[in-house]
């Protein structure tokens, strides 16, 4: 019988992920400095598998998130938030499909052509997305296109910025990571988050298509499926590329969206209002998602 895979990512320097076929996984911190003498001192070289790729790409989300836990922000949400939200949302989704064919035709260039293959696939499901944030917006009676032209989110920025940095890489398979990271979370999400939503709307109006499609109950349920089974595929200096690049992006998102949930909802006010040029109409305080749950980009 064949032994069951074993699979190792050292993703920062002093913690490595272990992930075995059979579904166990470690946070493994070597307490000798001397590789040579660690069984996981060096970096793997086997094939891969979908049972211990996920186990690293979902181990990878874990640690980078689990730098901010003292610090977690838990807010009363409210529609000012959810708006935010919405604006870093259209920015988290406006230039995926342009910087996935990107990193597609430099892949082409080296004469990779699964990899090419893969993205076009994701840059054709991810268009139009940002489009799903501009109807959310204006269906709550947002002036959607000011906003978005006059305001990337503080705590949106740094995510995007690294988006398009790594698809604009040489070798750019580490954009995998980065998609899987925002996809794995948004899944997370579930119907209760959406009703919540609804429920606070008028009478008539959706703005949750967004939400809904980025959710378990959307297509990204199916894209994290995909991505598993493409990175599963990938030779070994590839997995840990993207496992290593789970983890950065898991790091900056963790931050990022803690920074937007930790404003003042006087603060969120203020923003977008400076934003729209306008006084904004909001029925503020009014619950709209339960605390906890991350925001819609
Ligand atoms: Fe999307
Ligand atoms: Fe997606």
């Amino acid at each position: 019988m064949a032994r069951p895979i074993t699979e190792w990512v050292d993703v920062d320097g002093d913690v490595t992920i272990i992930a075995r076929e059979t579904g166990e996984v470690w946070f493994y911190r070597p307490e000798t400095k001397d590789k040579g003498a660690d069984p996981f001192g060096k970096p793997m070289t086997g094939p891969g598998s979908a049972a211990t790729a996920v186990s690293l790409l979902d181990g990878a989300i874990h640690l980078g998130f689990s730098r901010i836990e003292k610090n977690l922000a838990t807010p009363s949400p409210t529609v000012a938030g959810y708006v935010m939200a919405l604006i870093g949302a259209y920015h988290t989704s406006v230039d995926t499909a342009q910087n996935l064919r990107r990193a597609g035709r430099r892949f082409e260039e080296l004469h990779r052509p699964e990899v090419t293959a893969y993205l076009e696939e994701r840059a054709r499901e991810e268009t139009g997305h940002d489009r799903l944030a501009l109807k959310d917006l204006r269906a709550l009676g947002m002036p959607a296109e000011r906003l978005v032209a006059n305001l990337v989110p503080e705590g949106i920025g740094p995510m995007c910025r690294h988006f398009d940095d790594l698809c604009a890489e040489d070798y750019p398979i580490g954009c995998v990571g980065y998609s899987y990271c925002l996809e794995r979370i948004a899944a997370l999400k579930q119907e209760a988050d959406i009703e919540s939503v609804k429920a606070i709307c008028p009478e008539g109006v959706d703005a949750t298509r967004f939400l809904r499609s980025h959710s378990g109950l959307g297509s990204e349920v199916a894209h994290v499926e995909e991505t598993i089974a493409f990175v599963a595929s990938l030779p070994a200096d590839d997995r840990i590329k993207v496992v290593r690049e789970t983890y950065q992006s898991a790091v900056i998102m963790a931050e990022g969206y803690n920074r937007e949930l930790l404003r003042t909802e006087a603060e969120v006010m203020a923003v977008l209002e400076r934003a729209a040029g306008e006084s904004l109409c909001f029925d503020v305080g009014r619950p709209l998602m339960q605390a906890g749950t991350r925001p819609a980009a």
